[in-house]
């Protein structure tokens, strides 16, 4: 070919694009945004005041620039696939949307997305969607919305899965035991809902969990021995349910908890000494429950900040050694339980860290604490620093 051939063979491809595209190019795909399209059209946006966790402010309005006639992947809060020009992402969060989420089949007209935020929506409702098996979604964040009703069995089609969070919302009945075959889950944020049942041990296949936060629900039962199998666990949160019966001693073996939180339920027995395992705890609270026996556990945790064990039975003399390491601490709470003895101040001289100390009513013998005579009455929880 000359170079004049070439030229006119460029030429004639530049005349195809011209023609079989508007008057500039688009990644995005017609069906795509047509789909986007319909997404937006049950959303209004509320005037209310937006709160979106931390912060308060104007809404952003992304959907609002969401025009037709421009390239779908250039839209606020939309990600695409660059190669494919497919919708991958969704990110509206905190948006001040108010509307029903729309049907199953709407988001099918959306079969690429991996990563869907609906967050600090509270005016959006709707029901948890079906996914079938081939869905690629790995991020699905719907915490502080509307959503409600009960989580469909088929939630254990999303193997792609790595963070499920519905924190704030509505959701009822049981967990569905296929939730344990998202076995890439790493995130699984459920609290603040109203959960019931049992907690399935199903959950215990969920071998890539680095944080499983279940509080503020309606859980009965015990805490599943086998939960144990979560090894990378760093965060347990299993507060303010029903729990009832022991803490499993077995759960020594998450050696990565860093925060273990169990307060208010009905948890009895002693707290197991293999709690001595854990040593990188650093916040614990088993407060509010029904705990007996000493906490000779805690001794060698040198790595706590913050230990409550306040408002349960425990018992036994306070002894020096029981303080002796844990320098790091920053916050005691021993108060409302059973101790016995004196309560000697120096006990906490180690304690160079420590800013806040309850010991409100931590003895069986009301003024067996040896400075009750100078500071108790003003001050059973006392701000150090
Ligand atoms: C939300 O939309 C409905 C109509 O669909 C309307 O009645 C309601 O006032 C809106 N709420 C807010 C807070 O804007
Ligand atoms: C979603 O689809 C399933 C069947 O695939 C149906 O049972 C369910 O009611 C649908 N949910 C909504 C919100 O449309
Ligand atoms: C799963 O649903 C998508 C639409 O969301 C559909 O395109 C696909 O064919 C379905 N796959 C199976 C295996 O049902
Ligand atoms: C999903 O979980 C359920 C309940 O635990 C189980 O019966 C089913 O075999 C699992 N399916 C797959 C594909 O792993
Ligand atoms: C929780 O669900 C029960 C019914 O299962 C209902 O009676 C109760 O009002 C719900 N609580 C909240 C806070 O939604
Ligand atoms: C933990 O997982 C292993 C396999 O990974 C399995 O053999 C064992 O039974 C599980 N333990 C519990 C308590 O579920
Ligand atoms: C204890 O947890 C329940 C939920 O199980 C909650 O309703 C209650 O307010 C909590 N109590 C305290 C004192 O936080
Ligand atoms: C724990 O409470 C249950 C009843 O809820 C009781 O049967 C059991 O004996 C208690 N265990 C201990 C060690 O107190
Ligand atoms: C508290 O613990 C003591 C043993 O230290 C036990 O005798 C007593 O029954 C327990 N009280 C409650 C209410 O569990
Ligand atoms: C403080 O720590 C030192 C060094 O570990 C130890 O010898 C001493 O007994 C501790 N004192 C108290 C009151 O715990």
């Amino acid at each position: 070919m000359g170079w004049l051939s070439i030229w006119s063979y460029q030429l004639l491809c530049l005349q195809f694009l011209f023609f079989h595209s508007p008057t500039y190019s688009k990644l995005c795909s017609h069906d795509q945004a047509t789909a986007l399209i319909h997404f937006k059209q049950h959303f209004t946006y509320s005037d209310e005041p937006k709160f979106c966790g931390a912060s308060i402010g104007p809404p952003h309005q992304k959907l609002k620039n969401w025009k037709e006639d421009t390239d779908c992947c250039s839209w606020d809060g939309v990600t695409c696939d660059m190669d494919t020009g497919h919708v991958t992402g969704l990110d509206l969060n905190c948006e001040g949307l108010n509307g029903t989420i729309p049907s199953n089949t709407t988001l099918s007209l959306l079969p690429y997305l991996q990563v869907l935020i609906l967050s600090y929506n509270p005016r959006v409702i709707g029901a948890f969607p079906e996914f079938n098996s081939s869905n690629p979604l790995e991020v699905l964040d719907v915490s502080f919305t509307g959503f409600s009703g009960r989580l469909p069995n088929s939630i254990g089609n999303l193997k792609s899965m790595t963070e499920l969070n519905l924190q704030g919302c509505n959701f009822i009945g049981s967990i569905p035991a296929s939730l344990g075959n998202l076995t890439k889950l790493t995130d699984l944020i459920i609290s603040l809902n109203n959960f019931s049942s049992c907690i399935p041990p199903s959950l215990s296949n969920l071998q890539s969990v680095t944080r499983l936060d279940l509080r503020g629900n309606r859980f009965v039962g015990t805490i599943p021995e086998n939960f144990v199998n979560l090894t990378q666990l760093s965060s347990l949160d299993l507060s303010d349910n029903q729990l009832s019966g022991p803490i499993p001693s077995s759960l020594s073996g998450l050696s990565n908890l860093e925060s273990f939180y169990l307060f208010n339920n009905s948890l009895n027995g002693t707290i197991p000494s293999s709690i001595s395992e854990l040593v990188k705890l650093s916040s614990i609270s088993v407060s509010s429950n029904y705990l007996s026996g000493e906490p000779y556990m805690f001794a060698k945790l040198t790595n706590l900040k913050n230990l409550d064990l306040s408002s349960n039975n425990l018992s036994g003399n306070l002894e020096p050694y029981l303080f002796a390491k844990l320098t790091n601490l920053k916050n005691l709470d021993l108060s409302s339980n059973n101790f016995n003895g004196n309560l000697e101040p120096y006990v906490f001289t180690n304690l160079t860290n420590l800013y806040f100390l309850d010991l409100r009513a931590v003895m069986a013998c009301d003024g067996a604490v040896a400075f009750s005579n100078s500071k108790r009455g003003q001050a059973g929880v006392q701000r150090l620093q």
